[in-house]
């Protein structure tokens, strides 16, 4: 999917437009959620209303969980295109729908399948390790999905001498290096366009202004962010290390629609969001920032627009991400086994 979150989209201009002002958003979308049966998925990136109204919030391997799980006539995916499809493979028969077609990833976007079949057939002894925030055509290539919450899990699963291909993230390929006591992965050198923007010096700078607060980090931020943070995580991670620690204050790097569940579920402590270059509103992700309460409304009213894969990309994609969600059950020997 190329990068579309900067194309206008007039007709669906037209159709938030033509919405009755009068309609309470919340109280319409959990009557159609009713008259539908449908779950409502969303990422923790999505605007607080969003989170709020949503039946499972969670990061990518939750949502995955909670998509393998459902036995709902539809879905409704409030996150990006891969996490959307991601749900349409693990769970065909529902319908699929999202708020903003439009939403992709920077790092989906960014590896393209046919340049990845070109750069995985350079090694072919190579064990395929695909980040979730891919296009399915790429997972098909992979032998196992992972998610920011499992990549390292998964790398020490793997016995030593396995060669390893990691894709398509730079950022997390290195983190899962240096977790791993790895440096021979072969990566793909893909970056998310939110996390790389997030200024070091900056970071520092605040810390010094708030002796007592920790920095905490998403694994896809740059080593120079990483190597300040006390601690590295999932956006759940993160969010459960909040809850958790002692600690009262955070800098927080990674896409701020975290700290709406990071002051729910820990209020009175300060949670400041990490400033990107610049100190410019780039480190919302433009993609996720798409999707609002009104098209999450028109989705579920009018069932489009719906994510479609087909049967043969499905059976190619379903296995490596089987693959991950049985590992992350308990079932190590997935992995390697065909
Ligand atoms: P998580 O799996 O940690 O929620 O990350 C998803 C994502 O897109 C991070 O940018
Ligand atoms: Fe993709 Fe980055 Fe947005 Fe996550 S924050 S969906 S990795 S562009």
């Amino acid at each position: 999917m190329a990068e579309l979150a900067h194309i206008p989209d007039p007709r669906l201009d037209r159709r938030v437009a033509a919405i009755d002002a009068r309609l309470d958003l919340f109280e319409e979308i959990a009557r159609l959620r009713e008259e539908r049966d449908a779950i409502l998925l969303a990422h923790y990136y999505q605007e607080s209303e969003i989170q709020d109204l949503a039946d499972v919030v969670g990061d990518s391997l939750a949502l995955a969980q909670a998509a393998a799980k459902v036995q709902k006539p539809v879905i409704a995916f409030a996150g990006v295109h891969f996490m959307a499809e991601t749900a349409k493979i693990l769970s065909p028969d529902s319908t699929v729908v999202v708020p903003d077609m439009r939403a992709g990833c920077s790092l989906a976007d960014g590896c393209p399948a046919d340049q990845f079949a070109a750069f995985v057939a350079k090694y072919p002894d190579h064990y395929v390790i695909s980040y979730v925030n891919s296009s399915a055509e790429v997972k098909a290539l992979s032998d196992v999905i992972c998610t920011s919450s499992n990549a390292a899990k998964i790398v020490q699963a793997l016995p030593r001498e396995q060669k390893i291909l990691f894709a398509p993230d730079r950022y997390l390929a290195r983190w899962v290096m240096k977790q791993s006591g790895r440096d021979d992965i072969v990566f793909w050198p893909g970056t998310c366009i939110v996390h790389e923007i997030f200024s070091a010096q900056e970071i520092a700078k605040l810390a010094t202004e708030h002796p007592a607060a920790e920095i905490i980090a998403h694994p896809e931020c740059d080593d120079p962010v990483l190597s300040q943070a006390a601690f590295v995580g999932s956006t759940s991670a993160l969010i459960e290390h909040v809850v958790t620690s002692d600690c009262r204050e955070f800098i927080v790097a990674t896409e701020p629609g975290v700290i709406h569940q990071m002051e729910k579920r820990a209020p009175g402590k300060l949670l400041i969001p990490a400033p990107a270059q610049g100190n410019c509103a780039c480190n919302e992700c433009p993609h996720m920032r798409l999707n609002t309460l009104e098209k999450l409304y028109l989705c579920l009213r009018d069932l489009e627009p719906a994510l479609e894969v087909s049967p043969e990309l499905r059976a190619r994609a379903l296995k490596p991400i089987e693959r991950m969600l049985a590992f992350s059950a308990g079932d190590t020997g997935a992995l390697l086994r065909d």
